[in-house]
C-alpha cells in the first residue's frame, strides 16, 4: 500500500509530483506529502520545502505555493499502518534535523526495536509510524554521503520497504526496494521513480523494474543502479505496453464504470491469439502438465473468487484435484506440497503481500508455480515458472472487475489447455462458444438502466444476502464483496442451500436476497430457496436466462442475461452484480473509486 514518488529531471517537479500521486491514490488515501529540494542556491546549501496534509491528493495540492520551481523532490499518498492518518504521520519523515527527508512504502517489522536503541542514543520522534526510524537510522550513519548511510541503516532493517530518499546538502535522491514495488522511468533529460508505472507513464515508456535489494541513485541526467553491497547492477530496459489514455476515465464518472465497461474489450484482449482454428487452445505454460499430479490456488479477495471458479473449471474440464486457499492462510499452515503440485497464483496487481508470500513458501517446496497476472513487470510475474497475462489493461478502480471477468476467462482457457494436454476429450461446443463471450458481456451492460432501477429500491438496505450454486456459489462471494467494498452495506454470500442451515434467521421484509438463478440443474431447489424467502417477507432479486413465470411471480426485480454454458456463466452473471452495487454505491454519494479503509494493492502482510 502507499504510493511513492520522485522526480529529477529538468521541469518543475511539483505537477508531475502531485499528478503522479493522484495516480498513485488508488494504493492509498488517507494522508499525502511531499518535499522539494530548493534550487536557487548551490545544492551544498539545499533546502527542503515541505508539505503534508491528512487527506486526499487534492488537498495537498491546494497548500503549495507556485512559487516552487524545484526541479527535484519526492511525494507520498499515505494508507495508514502504524499511527493514524494525520498530517505528523503523513510522509516524508525526517531526522531530527529535518535535513533527511524519508518517504516509505511497506512496514519496518523491527521500527520498536530500532526506535528504542535510537531513543536511548537521544533521537526525538515525532510521529507514531514505523517509517520514521529509517530517516534517523540514516541521520545515525550520515557523515556526508548519503547512499552509503542509506544502505548502512538498511542493513539494519527488517521489513519490506520501497523508499525515496533526500538529503539537504547533496543533489540527488537515493531510492531502495525490498519487497515494495518501484519502478524507475527513464525519460530525455528527466528521471521518474513510483510505485507503480501508471505514474510515469505521461512521460516515457521506457522503464526499469527494480528487484528486491537493490537501489537506484538519481542524479543530474543520470542514474545507476546498485545493489546493497555497493555493486553496479545491469538491467534491462523494458517497454510499458499500456497507453497514457489507458489511465484515464474518458468520460465515465468513476474508473470502476469505465472499466465494468472495458469488460467486452479486455476479455477479447485475454482471448487473442490463444484459441487456434482446429479449437486448440495456445497458451506459453512451461511448465510439464503431464506431471502434474494435483492444483492448488491460492489468492486474496476478488481473484480468491476467481480461484473458487477455477477449482470448478479445472476439475470439471481437465479432471485433476484443485485446492484453494488464502494466500494469507497458506504459508502460515506449513503446507502440504511438493513435487508434482502445481502452485497457481492469481493475481491482478501482482504485488500482493500474501500472495507472494505464499508463492514463495510453494516454490521453496518444490512445487511448480505458474501466475495468472494482469500487471506486467510485477514480482509474482516475475518470480513464477511460468505466467499468463490478462491483457485486461490498467485497472484503476479500488474494486476489482474487469480483472476478475479476465482472470475466470484465463482460467477457462487454461482449463482446456490441461485437458488438451492431458488427452482428456473437450467438448468443441463450449470451445466455440468462449468466442461469444465479450458479445454476450456486452448484451448484459446494456442491463445498466434497469439495474439502477432495482439499485434505487434498495440502496437503503443495511443488509444483503447473495446465494448461488456450483459454479455461481463464488459468483455470490463475488457480488457480496463488491457492494461491501463500495457502499459499506453488510452483505453475504452462500452457497443457496446453505441458507436454510442458518442464514434464514436473518430473513424478514427488510432483507433483500440475490439469487443467481441461471438455469442449471439445481435450478428449481433454487427456485425452492426463494420459495422459502418469500415466505419469511424477505426480498428477492433474482439474476435469471429465462424469465418465466414461475420466476415473475416470485419478484418483480429480474435481471435476465443472456444464455450460455454453465461454465461461462460466472462470467455473465458476475456483471450485473457488479453494477448493482456500483449504482448503489454511486447513489449513496460514495467516492467508487476510492472506499473507505481500503487501498488497491496490499503490500503489506
Ligand atoms: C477487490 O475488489 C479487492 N479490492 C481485493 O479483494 C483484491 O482483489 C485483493 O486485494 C487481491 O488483489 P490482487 O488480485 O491484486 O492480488
Amino acid at each position: 500500500m502507499c504510493g511513492i514518488i520522485a522526480y529529477f529531471g529538468n521541469r518543475k517537479a511539483v505537477p508531475v509530483l502531485i499528478d503522479g500521486l493522484k495516480k498513485l491514490e488508488y494504493r492509498g488515501y488517507d494522508s499525502a506529502g511531499i518535499c522539494l529540494l530548493n534550487e536557487g542556491v548551490p545544492a551544498e546549501q539545499g533546502l527542503l520545502y515541505v508539505a503534508k496534509v491528512k487527506g486526499r491528493v487534492s488537498e495537498l495540492e491546494k497548500i503549495i505555493p507556485s512559487s516552487e520551481v524545484s526541479k527535484i523532490g519526492i511525494a507520498h499518498t499515505r494508507w495508514a499502518t502504524h499511527g493514524e492518518p494525520s498530517e505528523v504521520n503523513a510522509h516524508p519523515h525526517f531526522d531530527c534535523k529535518k535535513e533527511i527527508a524519508v518517504v516509505h512504502n511497506g512496514i519496518i517489522e523491527n521500527y520498536g526495536a530500532l526506535k528504542e536503541i535510537l531513543e536511548n542514543e537521544g533521537h526525538k520522534f515525532a510521529s507514531k509510524t514505523d517509517s520514521e526510524v529509517v530517516s534517523h537510522l540514516i541521520e545515525k550513519f550520515y557523515q556526508g554521503n548519503l547512499e552509503e548511510a542509506v544502505v548502512k541503516a538498511l542493513k539494519l532493517v527488517e521489513g519490506t520497504f520501497g523508499l525515496a530518499i533526500m538529503c539537504k546538502g547533496e543533489k540527488k535522491i537515493v531510492v531502495a526496494r525490498r519487497g515494495s514495488p518501484i519502478v524507475l522511468g527513464i525519460g530525455e533529460n528527466e528521471n521518474i521513480i513510483a510505485s507503480d508505472a501508471v505514474a510515469v507513464l505521461p512521460y516515457t515508456k521506457k522503464v526499469i523494474y527494480l528487484k528486491d535489494n537493490e537501489m537506484v541513485v538519481l542524479t543530474e541526467n543520470n542514474y545507476s543502479i546498485k545493489n546493497f553491497n555497493g555493486q553496479e547492477v545491469e538491467k534491462i530496459i523494458d517497454e510499458i505496453k499500456w497507453s497514457a489514455s489507458e489511465i484515464e476515465k474518458k468520460g465515465y464518472k468513476h474508473f470502476m464504470l469505465k472499466e465494468i465497461f472495458e469488460q467486452p474489450n479486455a476479455i477479447e484482449n485475454t482471448l487473442r491469439g490463444r484459441i487456434d482454428n482446429d479449437s486448440k487452445i495456445k497458451l506459453t505454460v512451461d511448465i510439464d502438465l503431464k506431471s502434474i499430479k494435483r492444483v492448488i490456488i491460492v489468492a486474496c479477495g476478488t481473484s480468491w473468487h476467481s480461484a473458487l471458479i477455477g477449482k470448478y473449471l479445472i476439475e470439471k474440464i481437465a479432471k485433476i484435484s484443485v485446492e484453494v486457499d488464502y494466500a494469507s492462510e497458506f504459508r502460515y499452515r506449513n503446507p502440504i506440497i511438493g513435487a508434482g503440485d502445481l502452485l497457481m497464483v492469481i493475481s491482478q496487481s501482482g504485488e500482493t503481500a500474501d500472495v507472494l508470500a505464499a508463492l514463495r513458501e510453494g516454490k521453496n517446496k518444490g512445487a511448480k508455480t505458474l501466475g495468472i497476472i494482469n500487471v506486467v513487470g510485477s514480482t509474482v510475474a516475475r518470480e513464477v515458472d511460468s505466467g499468463i497475462y490478462l491483457h485486461a489493461g490498467p485497472e484503476i478502480g479500488v474494486a476489482s472487475t474487469k480483472a476478475f471477468s479476465c482472470q475466470v476467462t484465463a482460467l477457462l482457457l487454461f482449463a482446456i489447455f490441461f485437458a488438451q494436454h492431458k488427452g482428456e476429450k473437450v467438448d468443441k461446443e463450449l470451445i466455440s462458444e468462449i468466442a461469444f463471450l465479450p458479445g454476450k458481456v456486452d448484451e448484459v451492460l446494456h442491463e445498466s438502466d434497469k439495474i439502477l432501477e432495482i439499485a434505487k429500491k434498495f440502496k437503503d438496505a443495511q443488509d444483503f444476502i447473495y446465494l448461488g450454486r456450483g459454479i455461481n456459489f463464488p459468483v455470490a462471494l463475488e457480488g457480496a464483496l463488491k457492494l461491501k467494498e463500495i457502499s459499506y452495506i453488510h452483505a453475504e454470500g452462500y452457497p443457496a442451500a446453505e441458507m436454510k442451515h442458518g442464514p434464514i434467521a436473518l430473513i424478514d421484509e427488510k432483507m433483500p436476497v440475490l439469487f443467481l438463478a441461471t438455469k442449471d440443474n439445481t435450478y428449481s431447489k433454487i427456485l425452492s430457496n426463494m420459495e422459502e424467502v418469500r415466505a419469511r417477507g424477505g426480498q428477492v432479486i433474482a439474476v435469471v436466462n429465462e424469465a418465466g413465470n414461475d420466476i415473475n411471480n416470485l419478484t418483480k426485480n429480474v435481471i435476465v442475461v443472456p444464455k450460455c454454458r454453465e461454465e461461462i456463466t460466472p462470467i455473465i452473471n458476475t456483471i450485473p452484480l457488479q453494477l448493482l452495487a456500483y449504482h448503489i454505491a454511486n447513489l449513496k454519494g460514495i467516492d467508487v473509486d476510492k472506499p473507505k479503509n481500503l487501498a488497491k494493492s496490499v503490500t503489506v502482510e
